[in-house]
Formats: C-alpha cells, sequence, structure tokens
C-alpha cells in the first residue's frame, strides 16, 4: 500500500540556522514539576516558528523529549502534551483549565461568543445552542443544504472538467463550506461558490487575522490606539464591523418575523419549515440573550465550522487522489449505496467506508492540529507532572495522532484501521486517542453537522467527477485555525460517467 501522507513539510518555519540556535536540552531545573523536559528555543527563532507550521516541530520534539516537554518560547511558555491520557485529564476538567491564549487572540471577532466565553456564560450559552444542532435539523440540512451546495460545486466545477484547467480544490471547498454554514446558521446566502462579495472577503480577513494573532509572539493588538493605526489592524477591525453588521440585520430581520408570527418552539426537534437556521431556531426558543450575544454566539459557529470542513474535504481528498484502491473501494460503496442518486440522511449510515475516510484524514490532519488551555489552578497531571496556575498548556492532537506509541503504522492512511461494524469512532471510545473534536465538556458542537456535511460532499463528489493532483506539486502544509496548504491543491478534474445515469430524471430522487 502506498504511504500517501508525503505533503513536503519542508515550509517557511525552516530557517538555515533554526535547528543549530535551539537548544537541545534536557533540562531539568529546580521549579515544582522539574521532571517537564524542557526544549528551550530562541525567541526569533519561535517567533518565526510561530508563523509557519508551529505542529511540525511540536512532533519532532515529541521524538526527542517524550510525550510531555516544556517548551520555553521567549516570554511565553508552554507545556505541550502528547500523551492521551494527560490529553484526557486536562479537556475534561474545564473548571480547572480555561481556553486563555485562544479568548485573546480571537476575542476581537468572537466578542462573549461561545467559542471562547468561559465560567457561567459559557455554560447558559452552550445550554441554549447544543438543542439548535437536533437530529431533525441535521436531517433537513442534508436534503436542503449540503446535497444543494454540493451540487452546485460540481455544476461549478464542470467547465473546468470539460477543458481541462487544474482548480484549486483547497479554495472551491473553502467557498462551499462557507455557504453552507451561512444557510445552516442563518438562513444567509453568500453564494461565495459564485461571486465575491464584501462581507465574503471581510470573513476572509477577520479569519486570517485570528490566524496571526494566534502566532504572533508580541500581542501588541492588546493595545487599542496601535490598532487605530496600523493597516493589518484597521483592516481588521473593518472587516469585524462589516461582518457583526450583516449578522445583526439578519437577526433584525429573523426577530421581526418571528414577533409578527408569535412563534414558538413546540417540539423538541422544532423545524420552522421555511427558514430552519439555527438562528430561527435560537430566536423562536425565546431564551433571555441580548441580540449582541446571539451575534457572538452565531459567529463562534460561523467560524468554527467553515475553514476547519473545508480544510477536512482537501486532505481526504488529497489523500484518496494519492491512494487508487482506497479511492475504488469508496467509489465503489457510494455507487452501491447511492445508486447515482444524492445522499438522504439515512444513507449515510452506509457510507461506512466513507466515513471511515474521513475520520482517516482527520487523524492525519487534525484541525486545529494544536489545543490552547491555561491552568487556573495549580494541579497534578497524570504521570504526577506538576503544573502551577497560570501554565499555558498545548495539547498537540496532531502528535497524539501520529504517536507510534499510539497508534500502529501512524503516518500511513488506513481508513481501514477504524473498524466498519463499531461506531464511528470519537475521544470516548479510543480513549482519547483520536480527538479531532476535543473531548469533555467544551468538545465541538458541531461534529455530527460537519462529519455529515463532509460525506455528503464527498459523496457527490465522487459520483459525479474523476480528479488528480496536479503532477510535482509542492503541497506544503501550514497552519492557523486549520492545517492548510502554502500554495493551494490544484487538482485536473474529468466528468465521470458511472454505471447510473445520474441526468436521467428516472434515477434522480
Ligand atoms: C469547538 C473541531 C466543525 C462549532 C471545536 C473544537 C474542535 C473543533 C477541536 C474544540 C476546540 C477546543 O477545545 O479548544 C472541529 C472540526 C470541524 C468542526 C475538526 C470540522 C470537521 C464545526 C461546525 C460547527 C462547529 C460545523 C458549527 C455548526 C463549534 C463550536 C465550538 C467548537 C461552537 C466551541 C464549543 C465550546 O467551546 O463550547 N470544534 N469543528 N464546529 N466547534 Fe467545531
Amino acid at each position: 500500500k502506498p504511504k500517501p501522507t508525503s505533503p513536503s513539510k519542508s515550509t517557511s518555519w525552516v530557517s538555515p540556522n533554526w535547528l543549530t540556535s535551539l537548544t537541545k536540552s534536557l533540562t531539568i531545573g529546580s521549579n515544582d514539576d522539574s521532571r517537564i523536559p524542557i526544549s528551550s528555543a530562541q525567541l526569533e527563532d519561535v517567533s518565526e516558528l510561530l508563523g509557519g507550521a508551529l505542529f511540525l516541530p511540536l512532533f519532532k520534539w515529541m521524538n526527542e523529549y517524550g510525550p510531555i516537554y516544556r517548551l520555553a518560547a521567549g516570554p511565553r511558555n508552554f507545556v505541550v502534551v502528547s500523551d492521551p491520557a494527560i490529553a484526557k485529564h486536562v479537556l475534561r476538567n474545564y473548571g480547572k483549565y480555561a481556553k486563555g491564549l485562544v479568548s485573546e487572540v480571537s476575542e476581537f471577532l468572537f466578542g462573549s461568543g461561545l467559542a471562547i466565553a468561559e465560567g457561567s456564560l459559557w455554560t447558559v450559552r452552550r445550554r441554549a445552542v447544543v438543542p439548535s444542532l437536533h437530529k431533525k435539523y441535521l436531517s433537513v440540512m442534508v436534503d436542503r443544504v449540503f446535497c444543494k451546495c454540493a451540487e452546485r460545486l460540481v455544476q461549478k466545477l464542470q467547465p473546468f472538467a470539460f477543458d481541462g484547467t487544474a482548480v484549486n480544490m483547497e479554495e472551491k471547498f473553502s467557498q462551499l463550506t462557507l455557504d453552507v454554514i451561512g444557510l445552516s446558521v442563518f438562513n444567509y446566502n453568500f453564494d461565495s461558490l459564485t461571486s465575491d462579495s464584501p462581507v465574503i472577503d471581510a470573513v476572509y480577513t477577520a479569519l486570517k487575522e485570528a490566524e496571526l494573532r494566534s502566532t504572533d509572539i508580541l500581542p501588541y493588538w492588546k493595545i487599542r490606539a496601535l490598532c487605530k493605526v496600523i493597516p493589518r489592524q484597521i483592516k481588521a477591525e473593518q472587516a469585524v464591523t462589516v461582518i457583526r453588521r450583516t449578522v445583526e440585520e439578519l437577526i433584525i430581520k429573523c426577530k421581526e418575523i418571528v414577533e409578527r408570527e408569535g412563534e414558538r418552539i413546540d417540539e423538541e426537534e422544532y423545524v420552522n419549515d421555511a427558514d430552519p437556521s439555527i438562528l430561527r431556531f435560537l430566536l423562536a426558543s425565546r431564551e433571555e440573550v441580548s441580540s449582541m450575544q446571539l451575534r457572538d454566539d452565531l459567529l463562534s459557529m460561523l467560524v468554527a465550522g467553515h475553514e476547519t470542513t473545508g480544510s477536512v474535504l482537501t486532505w481526504t481528498l488529497y489523500l484518496l487522489s494519492k491512494d487508487s484502491s482506497t479511492l475504488l473501494k469508496a467509489r465503489e460503496e457510494v455507487d452501491r449505496v447511492l445508486k447515482g442518486r444524492p445522499p438522504a440522511y439515512e444513507d449515510i449510515k452506509d457510507l461506512k467506508f466513507l466515513t471511515r475516510c474521513i475520520t482517516e484524514s482527520l487523524r492525519l490532519y487534525p484541525h486545529p492540529p494544536v489545543l490552547i488551555r491555561r491552568a487556573q489552578v495549580d494541579d497534578i497531571l497524570p504521570g504526577n507532572y506538576k503544573v502551577k496556575a497560570g501554565q499555558d498548556i498545548m495539547i498537540s492532537v496532531y502528535n497524539i495522532h501520529h504517536s507510534s506509541q499510539v497508534w500502529e503504522r501512524a503516518e500511513e492512511f488506513v481508513p481501514e484501521r477504524f473498524d466498519l461494524e463499531s461506531p464511528v469512532p470519537n475521544e470516548t471510545n479510543t480513549d482519547y486517542r483520536f480527538i479531532p473534536f476535543s473531548g469533555g465538556p467544551r468538545k465541538c458542537v458541531g461534529d455530527q453537522f460537519a462529519l455529515l456535511e463532509a460525506i455528503v460532499a464527498l459523496a457527490i463528489f465522487l459520483q459525479r467527477l474523476n480528479f488528480e493532483l496536479v503532477p510535482d506539486q509542492d503541497i506544503s502544509m501550514t497552519t492557523g485555525a486549520t492545517i492548510h496548504t502554502t500554495n493551494g491543491m490544484y487538482m485536473k478534474l474529468s466528468e465521470r460517467r458511472s454505471k447510473f445515469d445520474i441526468s436521467s430524471p428516472t434515477s434522480s430522487k
């Protein structure tokens, strides 16, 4: 079996003197947690590292220092965790570990939204939002949003399939998932597959800024006055204003309709037929919430659910393009189960192998590759490692997923490693060896949504198009909130004629 997980790892983070200037000391300090080995890098090296794919050196250091080590990075200092039991402890003890740095870098965009809220505000908002993602809502999304948007993507790709122009599939999947999340969360059609709009530009600018802030070593953007004069910050503030205004307008309009119709939720799995969005559900639930909080929660979903799912699609297609026997198997399943028609909600459980291809892709390319927490109290980690209150912790999901101590043939793409007849893998049934959606109280609220969306999009893509990676392309990885490529992922497409004539009205649903 080929080893397809080989995008170039020589990204911008490798400076000529980087390796030599890194002090590879296994220092034992005199502090409480002296058993944690220290890897120290010089400030300028780390700042360069943080601007690129930090998860790659973190992996290298895991192999050098073991599953827990301290990264002393200039003024910042992280305990890097690559062990499932320690990750489980940190993620499940939410009261002891807050989001810390993540909140600091993305507050300009999320405000007090669910993704970064803490304490009782988070508890209340999580309890309000989770019920909106119920089973009936998901099934309506499959039919009315996921399938429709994926069909439109294929339609948009058809001219490229005819004339053989290479297509940057990373960009296309990003547009697809933005359209999906806009419709599903606030019934707003970004229509980014077709057009450019100020809102789309603003969304990308703000996402990029959050990415950059997470890797800026000096958080100068904390100084309000500087944000008013530095061009990058002015642009980011303007972008956030455009996005917020758009969402606020959507909330006002939706509120008017809900008030006019005197709408109330009268059953647990409530879906409004004309507008099945999460916004409509939240307004009809008559929860006591300010418009500003609602806006911030919806923005959390938009941001958390967009680039993540786009990246899963990109890397799964990449892995399939490098492994013809797995692709054949996945396609055979899609044809057998769907017989040329678009997938319905009930079909998803039968697309078992395709689902395992996606989970295996999430193992090799987790988004984000690193989770960040800050200890709120002194604590003792499994293995008897002590951490002090205020300690920043990086849980390297990438390391856990790639560790040969945790997984056999860890670097290979083997969807079969996840038994087809067992439940879909998650943090619980793998005991935190597989944590692409995190775990514990702050686990992703959109995990089922995202898996369904990815399965539907890939099934339709495999039904309708052949694809091959443009040869000799340097596919390098870099990160922000997700693992993405540095230069795009170009594929050549051609129309697929399967034994099912999908254009025939008798064979479609
Ligand atoms: C949180 C991954 C899709 C909404 C998270 C976290 C991860 C994650 C790892 C936890 C972060 C942490 O612990 O610091 C993913 C991946 C996705 C995906 C890999 C796609 C494959 C979505 C979608 C939505 C969503 C589609 C919305 C519909 C959220 C929200 C949170 C979250 C609101 C914050 C939850 C909280 O803090 O209580 N996601 N996500 N995600 N995700 Fe997702």
